[in-house]
């Protein structure tokens, strides 16, 4: 199995002296590709800390994250960038999109920062927002979209350079259930149909079973490691199929 993560005595202080607060406490992990893995714990437990240090947006005080093998914290700012953003993708609430621009250029955004040729940015853009049900949106201003289709943006943002790997801080949060079930069948169809490995932190635990790993976090440390099964593929497929029935039903009624 291809390790696409790992990490070693984990350890990650916020402040000094007096106010200092450890947040994580010496965390040891390894992730493989393809796997969907829920992060879950009371608040304050330290899941999105945990999250930001294997996504490389912030440095642990002590130890070590292994992106496939290379030591993230010798690379150079500019080379974390662009592993970053060759490789990740984020649905992150508080990376929030720019409220003034269009949807569009929302989307365009890592694909500039990645420098792919201005030809054909648009189109990637148009096929993520495609996915995401957001086409009829496009020239519409970030600001002006209902909180469900904003964080269908940050899907789309977050996919539209081929992500290995997708993060995501409580994507269904303070969200309907009808467009929580959706976003959910968009990321696990991208881990079934293309093998992108998911990191969900979550609160829910539906959503967390549906993942083939579920991680406990409590006051810092990890309190259980589950790999719940290997075959997760079938059950996203069942809620796929129900959630498919029930847009249908849904359609059927109006
Ligand atoms: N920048 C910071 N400075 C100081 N303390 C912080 C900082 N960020 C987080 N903490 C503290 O670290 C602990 C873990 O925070 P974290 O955001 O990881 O929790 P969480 O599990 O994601 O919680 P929630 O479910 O509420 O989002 C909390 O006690 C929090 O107050
Ligand atoms: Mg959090």
């Amino acid at each position: 199995m291809n390790k696409v993560i790992e990490v070693k005595n984990l350890t990650k202080t916020y402040g000094k002296k007096a106010t200092a607060f450890t947040a994580l406490k010496n965390i040891n992990l390894s992730i493989n590709e393809g796997e969907s893995v829920a992060i879950v714990g009371k608040s304050g437990s330290g899941k999105s800390t945990l999250m930001h240090l294997l996504a490389l947006l912030d440095k642990p005080t002590k130890g070590e994250v292994l992106i496939d093998g290379i030591e993230s914290t010798k690379l150079k700012s500019r080379d974390l960038n662009k592993l970053r953003n060759e490789r990740f993708g984020f649905v992150f609430q508080q990376f929030f999109m720019n409220a003034g621009d269009t949807v569009l250029e929302n989307v365009l955004l890592p694909l500039k920062i990645a420098k792919l040729p201005r030809g054909k940015r648009k189109k990637a853009a148009m096929e993520a927002l495609k996915i995401v049900d957001l086409e009829s949106k496009t020239k519409n201003k970030a600001t002006d979209l209902s909180g469900g289709q904003k964080q269908r943006v940050c899907i789309a943002r977050a996919i539209v350079n081929n992500p290995r790997i997708i993060f995501a801080d409580e994507p269904t949060g303070n969200l309907d259930s009808a467009t929580g079930d959706k976003i959910t069948d968009l990321l696990f169809n991208l881990n079934k149909k293309q093998g992108v490995t998911l990191i969900i932190v979550t609160h829910d635990e539906d959503l967390a079973k549906l993942c083939n790993r579920i991680i406990r976090i409590s006051d810092g440390t990890i309190i259980s490691d589950q790999t719940v099964r290997k075959d997760l593929k079938k059950t996203a497929s069942i809620k796929r199929e129900t959630e498919a029935a029930r847009v249908k039903k849904a359609n059927e009624r109006k």
